[in-house]
C-alpha cells in the first residue's frame, strides 16, 4: 500500500504525493477577480509541499457567488488573472487545480467575518438568489430563492461549460465540480431543498439528474487525460442517512459512467438541523465505503491534521487523498513538518523545493 509521500497518477496527471489542500474560499476578490491576496496564498501552499493545491469555489456566474468577494470564472479577464496562480503552483512542483460552483440559494451572503448571514433586502450588494425549489435554508440564510425552470437549468449547465473551458485554458489540471455544502448541486439532490414534480425532483434518479447532466456536459469540454472530479456531501447527519448515503453511493456511480474520474466525499449541509459528529477523521470511514462501493478513488477532508493518521488512511487503503484545509492554513509547511514526524529520511528534500531544503537538511534543531 503507498504512504503519504508516495506519488498518485489518475489520468494523465501524477500528484507528487498524497496530500491535496481542500479548496478555501477567502472572499477576497472584486468583481470575481484575483486580488493581490491570492497569488501568494496559492504559492505558499505549493511552496510548502503539497501536491495538489485546489483553488476555491470560483463562480460560474455572477448571481453563484456565495459573498461578494468570490473568486468568478464567467469572463475570459477573469480566467486570465488565475494564470499566475497556475504558474506558480506549477512552478513549485503542485498540480494546480479549482473547483468551480455555483452558490444557489446560499449566495448573496456577507463574508463570513462580516455576518455569514444574507444580505438583508434592500442591500444593493444583494442580488436574487435561484434553487430547485423556492424553499428557504432558514436560520441565518432566511432569503427565499426562485424556483428554477427549465431554460434556467440549461443556462446553469452551460454556464459550468464554459467555466471549465475557461479552467482548462487557464492551465488547471484538476477540476472539482461543486456539488455539496449545500450550494447549487447538492440542493437539487437534497429533499431538504429540492420540492420538484418535474424530471428533476421526486425520485433519487430525478434529484440527481442537474448533477448528472452537469457533469456529463462538461466531460465533453474537459480533456480526457486530466482528471474530472466532483465534491458530494453523500450524507446530511439528519436522521435519513442510511437512505442518503445508498441513495449518493449510486448517484456517484452514475456520474462515473459519464465521466467522473475521483470523488471528494463530504457533508451535505442543506438543513440547519443537522446534527453533525464532528471529530477527528471523522468522515474517512464514509469516504472509505463510498470509494469501495463505486470503484472511484476518492477523499476526503473534516479535522484530518496528524501526520500519522493522515498516512495511515492512506496506507490503510481508505483514501487515495488527504484533503486538508484549515491544517494549511496554520501551517503551509504541513508537509514539512509531517515529513519530518513520519521520520522520512531527507524529510526537508521529500516536501520542500532546493531553495528552502538545502538550507534545512543541513539545519538540525537544538
Ligand atoms: C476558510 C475556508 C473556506 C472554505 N471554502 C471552501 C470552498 O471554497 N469549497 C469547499 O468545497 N469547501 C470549502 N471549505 C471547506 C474545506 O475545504 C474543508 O472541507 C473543511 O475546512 C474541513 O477540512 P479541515 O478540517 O482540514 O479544515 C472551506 C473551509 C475553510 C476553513
Amino acid at each position: 500500500m503507498p504512504s503519504l509521500f508516495d506519488p498518485f497518477t489518475l489520468k494523465g496527471v501524477t500528484l507528487r504525493n498524497r496530500i491535496a489542500v481542500s479548496p478555501m474560499c477567502q472572499y477576497m476578490a472584486e468583481d470575481g477577480l484575483v486580488t493581490d491576496w491570492h497569488g501568494p496564498h496559492y504559492a505558499g501552499f505549493a511552496r510548502g509541499g503539497a501536491g495538489l493545491v485546489i483553488v476555491e469555489a470560483t463562480a460560474v456566474s455572477p448571481e453563484g457567488r456565495i459573498t461578494p468577494g468570490d473568486t468568478g470564472i464567467w469572463s475570459d479577464v477573469q480566467a486570465a488573472a488565475l494564470r499566475p496562480i497556475v504558474r506558480s503552483i506549477k512552478a513549485a512542483g503542485a498540480t494546480p487545480g479549482i473547483q468551480i460552483g455555483h452558490a444557489g440559494r446560499k449566495a448573496s451572503s456577507n463574508r463570513p467575518w462580516e455576518g455569514d448571514d444574507h444580505i438583508a433586502e434592500g442591500d444593493p450588494r444583494g442580488w436574487q438568489t435561484i434553487a430547485p425549489s423556492a424553499v428557504a435554508f432558514g436560520e441565518g440564510l432566511p432569503k427565499v430563492p426562485q424556483a428554477m425552470g427549465k431554460e434556467d437549468i440549461a443556462r446553469v449547465r452551460q454556464d459550468f461549460v464554459a467555466a471549465a473551458e475557461r479552467a482548462r485554458d487557464a492551465g488547471f489540471e484538476w477540476l472539482v465540480l461543486h456539488f455539496a455544502h449545500g450550494y447549487l448541486g447538492q440542493s437539487f439532490f437534497s429533499t431538504h431543498s429540492n420540492l420538484r414534480d418535474d424530471e428533476y425532483g421526486g425520485s433519487a434518479e430525478n434529484r440527481g439528474r442537474f448533477l448528472v447532466e452537469t457533469l456529463a456536459a462538461v466531460r465533453k469540454v474537459w480533456p480526457e487525460h486530466l482528471p474530472l472530479t466532483a465534491r458530494l456531501g453523500v450524507i446530511e447527519f439528519d436522521g435519513r442517512d442510511a437512505e442518503t448515503l445508498a441513495e449518493s453511493i449510486d448517484l456517484v456511480g452514475r456520474l462515473k459512467t459519464e465521466g467522473l474520474d475521483f470523488i471528494d466525499v463530504s457533508i451535505g449541509f442543506s438543513t440547519p438541523a443537522a446534527q453533525i459528529p464532528w471529530g477527528p477523521n471523522f468522515m474517512a470511514r464514509t469516504a472509505e465505503r463510498v470509494r469501495a462501493e463505486t470503484g472511484l478513488p476518492g477523499s476526503t477532508s473534516w479535522f484530518i491534521s496528524d501526520p500519522e493518521q493522515a498516512n495511515e488512511l492512506i496506507q490503510t487503503g481508505q483514501l487515495d487523498l488527504v484533503m486538508l484545509a484549515r491544517p494549511m492554513l496554520a501551517d503551509p509547511h504541513w508537509p514539512y513538518a509531517a515529513a519530518r514526524k513520519l521520520g522520512i529520511e531527507n524529510a526537508a528534500w521529500t516536501a520542500l523545493q532546493a531553495p528552502y531544503a538545502h538550507w534545512l537538511a543541513q539545519y538540525r534543531a537544538a
